[in-house]
């Protein structure tokens, strides 16, 4: 944890979205009794967030349509969990307005860590 406050010059209300969004797809797309682990990184320019899973993870070919609108990925709990396609790209709009980057590294069947990186203030 950081000893000084950081600044972020951020809407709370939007930003909790895509946060809760984020873990909200990690807790749906992997088996029980995976961890998920959220991350906060602090450096004088950048605030960075961390979400990571030990779930199905998403195929590189599918990488450039997650943030599409309407856009849900085939996989072994898709259909199950139900969804609108819509968390990710209002996620990426949402940080966008913030001035922001999101940006995934997955591996298929092992896991995936979406990371919002934000400019400090
Ligand atoms: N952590 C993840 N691991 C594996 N696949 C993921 C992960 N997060 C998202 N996906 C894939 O990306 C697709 C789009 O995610 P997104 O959050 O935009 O929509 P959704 O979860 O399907 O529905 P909702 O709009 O209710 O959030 C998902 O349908 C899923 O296939
Ligand atoms: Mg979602």
């Amino acid at each position: 944890m950081p000893s000084e406050p950081v600044f972020g010059n951020v809407d709370a209300t939007q930003l909790s979205m895509v946060v809760e969004n984020l873990l909200e797809n990690a807790s749906h797309y992997s088996p029980e009794d995976t961890e998920i682990a959220l991350k906060l990184r602090v450096t004088p320019k950048k605030i960075e967030i961390d979400v990571t899973d030990q779930g199905v993870g998403i195929p590189e070919e599918q990488m450039s349509k997650l943030f599409q609108k309407f856009s849900r990925l085939p996989n072994e709990f898709s259909v199950q969990v139900g969804g609108t396609g819509l968390g990710l790209y209002w996620a990426s709009k949402i940080v966008k307005l913030h001035k922001g980057r999101i940006n995934v590294s997955s591996r298929l069947g092992k896991g995936s860590t979406f990371t919002i990186a934000l400019p400090s203030s």
